[in-house]
């Protein structure tokens, strides 16, 4: 069997948390780390190699981004990281340069390209269409995180594992973004006829996921764990081929009449990348939402000069 190869490219925060999460799972038997300081990607090749007693087998090390276009994946964090007060899209106009340059570099990448860095859709959208990848190798990992986010904060609300709460998180991972209430289940159950449940707590719930990241930068400056272990997550699922349903945003066309557009949806993950995007019924609320957000993305993805 061929040895399982992951690249990241940008080791801030955020890829070195990537990094340490793919080693720890044991997702790949290389992982290549670039940093546009290559100094930052020496210096975190030879830490987490230090830590290599404690994980299964791998090499990590420094390399370019050429190197990379030999590995099953690349995830790409490169790019500013937003303050607390500031929306994801306001780091379009920055961050959009460090994609033209990385994008001329990944033509002709045969693997799965993971995208992090933010505003996740927009960017997500732009590297599939400047490196030309088709767009069901190229992912961004959207709402998989505010999924996750949801999840936890629902199931500390009713006192369950999160990993019993099914719920999802759909739209642009920022402010429009989309939760299905109508379509949550505890175990079985619809969320909504839980006990004590109300529509109070949706509102609530409904704030808080969507304002983590900006309590969180509050706090401490950057979010860097949950990211990391649900990037490392989404790529061991991609490698085991595991068939999973996740919400990542992919460039879409004809779901949910969306077109033109890098939103997350529910999406069938295979070791090819995005098998199928599922369309299900929401309610006619949820999808009112649905489409301003798309629209959100798309006013975001035009206001980009060519
Ligand atoms: C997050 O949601 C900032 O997009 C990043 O944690």
């Amino acid at each position: 069997m061929k040895t399982k190869s992951v690249g990241i490219i940008g080791m801030g925060w955020v890829g070195s948390s990537v990094a340490s999460s793919i080693l720890q799972q044991g997702v790949c038997r290389e992982l290549l780390l670039n940093d546009i300081n290559e100094e930052i990607a020496e210096g975190e090749a030879m830490d987490l190699n230090h830590g290599s007693p404690f994980y299964p087998s791998a090499n990590v090390k420094a390399a370019t981004v050429e190197d990379m276009l030999k590995c099953d994946a690349i995830v790409i964090t490169a790019g500013r990281g937003g303050e607390s007060d500031e929306s994801r899209l306001n780091l379009l106009n920055e961050n959009i340069k460090i994609v033209r340059t990385i994008s001329k570099q990944l033509k002709g990448y045969e693997g799965i390209l993971i995208v992090v860095s933010n505003p996740v859709d927009v960017i997500t959208y732009y590297y599939q269409k400047l490196t030309g990848i088709p767009s069901n190798r190229v992912m961004g990992t959207g709402t998989m995180l505010d999924t996750a986010r949801l999840m936890d904060i629902v199931g500390d609300k009713i006192n369950v594992d999160s990993k019993s709460i099914k719920a999802e998180v759909i739209g642009e991972h920022g402010d429009s973004e989309v939760v299905l209430w109508s379509k949550a289940l505890v175990g079985n159950t619809p969320l909504q006829s839980w006990e004590g449940w109300s529509k109070e707590y949706e509102n609530e719930i409904t704030e808080q996921v969507k304002n983590a990241a900006y309590e969180i930068i509050k706090r401490k400056g950057a979010t860097n764990h949950a990211i990391g272990m649900v990037t490392a997550t989404l790529i061991k699922w991609i490698m085991r081929n595991e068939n999973r349903i996740i919400t990542v945003s992919s460039v879409v066309n004809g779901a949910y009449s969306l077109n033109d557009v890098a939103i997350s949806l529910p999406c069938l993950i295979s070791s090819n990348g995005i098998e199928r995007i599922l369309e299900s019924e929401i309610s006619m609320e949820e999808m009112e939402n649905l489409r301003h957000s798309a629209s959100v993305i798309h006013d975001a993805i035009n206001s980009v000069k060519s």
